[in-house]
């Protein structure tokens, strides 16, 4: 996802600028670029690839300034390289885009026909060329920038600087979140609230269709009509979560050992010490209402989402149905007035399942969203948020979030239609979660069987992960885990599915790994397990002890559990995937936490 960071302060703004981009650069990005107002013009460097390509730019042809733009692109029209990075600029305006121009092509051929000379492929640039434009019809700064931007068809958070205005920094948004912060010497723009500095005390939430005028003393708000628009700054408040790698070699290490914090944060969240029961906010519509429930979510927000089904129509008799994002907006499902749609998300901005909530909202449905970023748009536009105590998650492959989303789930599935308000049932629920952090800490104090089975790995082009039950949505996130991180094409099916087709892809040469806790099914798995040894295939199996001496002749390696209870087999068999995926892709000496192609919020459809 891109990054926009911006600033106007009393001291020269580069260094600021740059530390922006590098808190930003979790997001996933390929290019990145600054520009600044100088000496009555605007200057600008860019470098595709990382940051560090830049740095060596900018100390070639140092930029100095007291107000300057910046952005991390992660390519979506044109591709990754200098000429396509931001920001994009003419003589006059420069500018720096979050989201899709959808109507570029008809706004470029108008401006190139009346004789405006474009240098990239991207869409984005329309938006510098059309400002320039109405400056060029004689309109002032603010009113050439509301013009063009209400001939924007699409998302848009931007931040802008004119050459006649070396004070004065804009900033605008629709649909890309943009924060306004200030701090001690001047005042900054972000498109993240973890890329402000130690400095900004206060912020402010840039809401759809403001603009903001910024100086270094203070700001005020329009909207695309020039009318005055309120937006007090309120104190940041620090999350008090350590930033930093605290010692691991990646983030995603250190969030995969966060992971028993996380787990205890999130539960003890919900727990209303006074009643002792499990309290969830209120939701607009009673919970015997609810005939059924709608699950929309990406990825591995998507794969919580599918154990949460499980969890519900077998502890809640709710029945679930559940829809990848980008397919649930363009379904013409019929929907049901009466059903409860949630929606999960770790940032709360990806476009899909922002726009997959708009289209539940618009058929009437009560929308509750599991949110980790509580100031995201999706936290804002749900009628409901149960949020996920997760912290700032830096690695693009997420870990810590899925395990606060599968216990919030888990908490909502005990709570939904009065599970957990019976006192005893309470009572045990809190009791057994009081177990849990113990457990996951004592399974990641010792990774080395999981480093092990990794070296088995590396050499791996395909895989295969198994599960039934509840254990195949685990298939999935791990399949997805190491997909996004060792670049291995890894497929999950249903382990009973496999016969149907996917049989044929196994030889000697697939490495299969198969989840068998010791449910009810695991008989069934151990039998699918077979028919694939049968084939050849190198089988890596997760259990129980018992399981795994069960499977003994048919395994190449062994992955151990610990016994443990039944709702929890989810949130304790996600670990060993997670390490899984990380130490194959250590090994392959890939960018664990900035995996190639992908962003860490999709913010664009
Ligand atoms: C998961 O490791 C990926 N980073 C990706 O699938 C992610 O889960 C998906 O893009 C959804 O993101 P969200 O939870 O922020 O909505």
């Amino acid at each position: 996802m891109c990054g926009i960071f911006a600033a106007v302060n009393k001291t020269n703004v580069t260094n600021n600028l740059l530390g922006g981009l590098s808190s930003l650069s979790y997001r996933g990005y390929d290019s990145a670029g600054i520009a600044v107002v100088k000496q009555g013009n605007i200057e600008r460097v860019r470098a595709s690839g990382k940051l560090h390509e830049l740095e060596n730019r900018l100390h070639s042809y140092p930029l100095d300034g007291n107000i300057g733009i910046a952005h991390t692109r992660w390519a979506t029209h044109g591709i990754p390289n200098e000429k396509n990075a931001h920001p994009h600029m003419t003589s006059r305006v420069a500018v720096a885009h979050n989201g899709i121009v959808e109507n570029y092509e008809s706004l470029r051929r108008r401006l190139e026909t009346a004789g405006y000379i474009f240098e990239s492929e991207t869409d984005s640039e329309t938006i510098s060329q059309l400002i320039t434009y109405y400056l060029d019809l004689g309109l002032n700064h603010e009113q050439s920038l509301c013009k063009a931007l209400l001939e924007i068809e699409g998302s848009y958070g931007v931040a802008v600087i004119f050459q006649e205005q070396p004070k004065t920094l804009y900033a605008a948004r629709r649909g890309s979140p943009l924060i306004l912060g200030k701090g001690d010497s001047g005042f900054y723009v972000s498109s993240d609230i973890n890329a402000f500095s130690e400095d900004v005390s206060s912020i402010t939430y840039l809401k759809d269709g403001d603009v903001a005028k910024i100086n270094r003393d203070g700001f005020s708000v329009i909207n695309l009509q020039g009318e005055k628009t309120p937006r007090l700054l309120q104190k940041l408040e620090k999350d008090g979560c350590e930033s930093g790698k605290q010692g691991y070699d990646h983030f995603m290490l250190k969030e995969i050992h966060e992971q028993p914090d996380v787990f205890e944060r999130t539960w003890r969240h919900y727990f209303n010490n006074q009643r002792q029961a499990f309290q969830l906010p209120e939701f607009s519509v009673p919970d015997n209402e609810v005939n059924s429930i709608t699950i929309v979510a990406c990825g591995t927000s998507y794969f919580a989402g599918m154990v949460a089904k499980y969890w519900l129509e077998e502890y809640a008799k709710v029945p679930v149905n559940i829809d990848i994002a980008s397919e649930f907006r363009y379904r013409k499902a019929p929907l049901d007035q009466n059903s409860l749609a949630i929606f999960i998300s770790q940032s709360g901005e990806t476009a899909d399942t922002l726009a997959a909530m708009a289209h539940a909202k618009a058929a009437g449905l009560r929308c509750i969203s599991f949110v980790n970023i509580l100031t995201s748009t999706m936290a804002m536009e749900s009628d409901t948020v149960l949020p996920t105590l997760a912290g700032p998650e830096i690695g693009v492959a997420s870990t810590k979030a899925f395990i606060s989303q599968l216990t919030s789930l888990l908490i909502f599935t005990m709570s939904f239609r009065q599970q957990a308000h019976n006192k005893h049932k309470a009572q045990q629920a809190k009791e057994s979660m009081e177990q849990i952090p113990t457990l996951l800490r004592e399974y990641l104090s010792d990774t080395s069987s999981i480093q092990n089975v990794a070296k088995l790995l590396h050499k791996a082009e395909n895989m295969l992960y198994l599960g039934r039950g509840i254990a195949y949505p685990l298939a999935e996130e791990g399949a997805l885990k190491i997909k996004e991180i060792s670049y291995i094409h890894a497929e999950a099916f249903p382990a009973g599915e496999l016969k149907h087709g996917p049989l044929a892809l196994v030889d000697e040469k697939m490495p299969v790994l198969v989840i068998a806790p010791p449910d009810d099914l695991f008989a069934k798995t151990l039998s699918n397990l077979r028919e694939v040894a049968s084939r050849g295939a190198k089988i890596i199996l997760v259990s129980t002890r018992k399981g795994l001496d069960l499977a003994r002749d048919y395994v190449h390696a062994e992955i151990e559990m610990p016994e443990i209870a039944k709702q929890f087999i989810p949130i304790m068999y996600t670990l060993p995937l997670q390490l899984l995926a990380y130490y194959v892709a250590l090994g392959k000496g890939h960018d664990v936490d900035q995996p190639r192609n992908l962003a860490k919020s999709v913010t664009v459809e």
